[in-house]
C-alpha cells in the first residue's frame, strides 16, 4: 500500500460541498456529517497534501460557530433536520448543541507553519478567540481553572470507562446500556436549554484529562497566533491561562504520578486507567522524571497498556476492559497520535517509533477502520474512516 496516497484517497472520496463550503465526513456510510476534532484532524492531514483544502475544513468549521463562541461537535450540512442516530438531535436545527476536544487552534497552527500564510490566520483569528473565550468562561463558572464538559461525547470518548462513575454505571455494560444512559443525560441537557454551567452543575460535572490537555497545549499555541496578528495582551491573556489550568490540573488531578479525570463539586478522581493517562506528554505538563516514569510503570508495563498492539484506550487490568468495546479497549489512531506527539515532547524517540510503525501495520492488516482489537489488530467499527491518516503526521 502506498499509504500517502491511499490516505489522500480516503479523504477525497469523504470531501463533501454544500454551497461554497468544503468539509470532510469521518466515514461515508456511519457519520456522514461533519464532526468536530474530526475536521481538526483532517486539517492536520490535508495539511500534507494541501493548505488550501486544510483550511476549507477550518472554515467550514466555524461559519457554524455559536453567537456565544461556542463551535458545535456536529454540523449536518446536507442533512439539517434529518438526524441518523437518535443521540444527535441535540437541541438544534442543523447543529449539535455539544462541542468536542478543542483542538482547533493546533490545526491552524500547523497550516501556518507550512505556508505563513497570515491572512488566514487573520481570517479565523476572531473565531478562534471567542471559542477558547467561550471555554475559559462558560466551561469554568467557578474559576477553579478546570474546563467542564457536560457530556462524554464532548471528550470524543463517548462510552470511555472514564464516565461511569459520573454516569453511575459499573464497569462492566453493554453499549446499549451506555448509549441508553448517555440519552437520558442528552434528556438532561435539553432540558436545561444547554446552559453549560447549569448542566455541568446539576447533571455531569467532570474535568476531563485529555480535554483540559488539549486546552493547555492549543492555549499556547494560540498566544502564538495572537502574536503574529497583533494582539499582544490576548497573547499573554491565553499563555496565563495555559497555565492557570496546568497549575489546576496539579492541584486537583495528580496524585500517584497521574492526572486523573475528576468528578463532582468536590473534584473526586475518577482513577480508571485510560490513554487519558498518557495525554499530560501531549501538553507537556508532567516533569521528565515524572515522564519516564509514567511511560516506564504504564505504558511498557505487558499488564495495562503494552498489547500486541499498542495502546489499547483502556488499560488491560481495568475491569471494563473490552476489546471490542469502542472506548473501553479498542486502539483508535487519534489517540495514538496524541500519545506519539506526547512521546516526541519528551524525547522517547524509540517507543514513539514502535507506535507510528503498530499504527501502520494495523492500517495495513486491517484497512481505515474506525478502531482496532489491541490483542489481534483485527479491523473493527466504521469502514473507509478518516483518523488513519494521522499516521502520516507522526513524524
Ligand atoms: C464517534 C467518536 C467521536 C468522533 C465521531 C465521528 O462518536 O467517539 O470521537 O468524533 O465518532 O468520527
Amino acid at each position: 500500500m502506498n499509504l500517502p496516497i491511499a490516505c489522500q484517497q480516503v479523504l477525497l472520496k469523504n470531501r463533501r460541498h454544500r454551497g461554497k463550503f468544503q468539509y470532510t465526513v469521518p466515514s461515508p456510510v456511519s457519520y456522514p456529517y461533519q464532526w468536530f476534532w474530526d475536521s481538526c484532524f483532517h486539517a492536520v492531514i490535508l495539511n500534507h497534501f494541501s493548505s488550501s483544502s486544510a483550511k476549507r475544513e477550518i472554515f467550514s468549521l466555524i461559519a457554524k460557530q455559536f453567537d456565544n463562541g461556542m463551535i458545535p461537535h456536529m454540523i449536518y450540512w446536507n442533512h439539517p433536520n434529518k438526524t441518523k442516530f437518535p443521540l444527535i438531535k441535540w437541541g438544534k436545527n442543523g447543529t449539535s448543541t455539544l462541542t468536542q476536544p478543542p483542538m482547533i487552534a493546533y490545526s491552524v497552527w500547523e497550516i501556518f507553519q507550512k505556508d505563513k500564510d497570515l491572512q488566514f490566520v487573520k481570517s479565523v483569528y476572531p473565531g478562534l478567540y471567542h471559542f477558547y473565550r467561550y471555554l475559559l468562561t462558560e466551561r469554568d463558572p467557578h474559576e477553579k481553572h478546570l474546563i467542564g464538559i457536560m457530556n462524554p461525547d464532548e471528550s470524543g470518548e463517548d462510552n470511555s470507562p472514564r464516565f461511569d462513575k459520573p454516569l453511575g454505571l459499573p464497569p462492566k455494560q453493554t453499549l446499549e446500556e451506555n448509549t441508553k444512559r448517555r440519552f437520558e443525560l442528552v434528556k438532561q441537557n435539553i432540558s436545561c436549554n444547554f446552559d453549560a454551567p447549569f448542566c455541568m452543575r446539576n447533571f455531569f460535572w467532570v474535568k476531563d484529562v485529555p480535554f483540559n490537555c488539549i486546552m493547555v497545549t492549543n492555549l499556547k499555541l494560540l498566544s502564538e497566533l495572537a502574536k503574529k496578528v497583533g494582539h499582544p495582551h490576548d497573547a499573554v491573556y491565553f499563555a496565563e491561562k495555559a497555565e492557570n489550568i496546568s497549575g489546576a490540573m496539579r492541584k486537583l488531578m495528580f496524585e500517584d504520578g497521574i492526572f486523573w479525570s475528576t468528578y463532582g463539586k468536590n473534584y473526586q478522581k475518577i482513577k480508571v486507567k485510560t490513554w487519558a493517562i498518557f495525554a499530560p506528554l501531549f501538553a507537556n505538563i508532567l516533569s521528565p522524571q515524572e515522564a519516564k516514569t509514567l511511560v516506564e510503570s504504564h505504558l511498557l508495563n505487558k499488564k495495562e497498556f503494552r498489547t500486541p498492539y499498542p495502546v489499547p484506550t483502556t488499560s488491560l487490568d481495568e475491569p471494563s476492559f473490552n476489546p471490542d468495546g469502542f472506548w473501553r479497549g479498542p486502539i483508535w489512531i487519534g489517540t495514538n497520535w496524541f500519545i506519539y506527539k506526547g512521546l516526541q515532547n519528551y524525547g522517547f524517540k524509540d517507543i514513539a517509533r514502535e507506535i507510528k510503525e503498530s499504527s501502520l501495520t494495523l492500517i495495513q492488516k486491517s484497512g481505515f477502520r474506525e478502531h482496532f482489537n489491541p490483542l489481534t489488530g483485527e479491523g473493527q467499527g466504521a469502514e473507509n474512516f478518516t483518523w488513519g491518516g494521522l499516521v502520516l503526521d507522526m513524524v
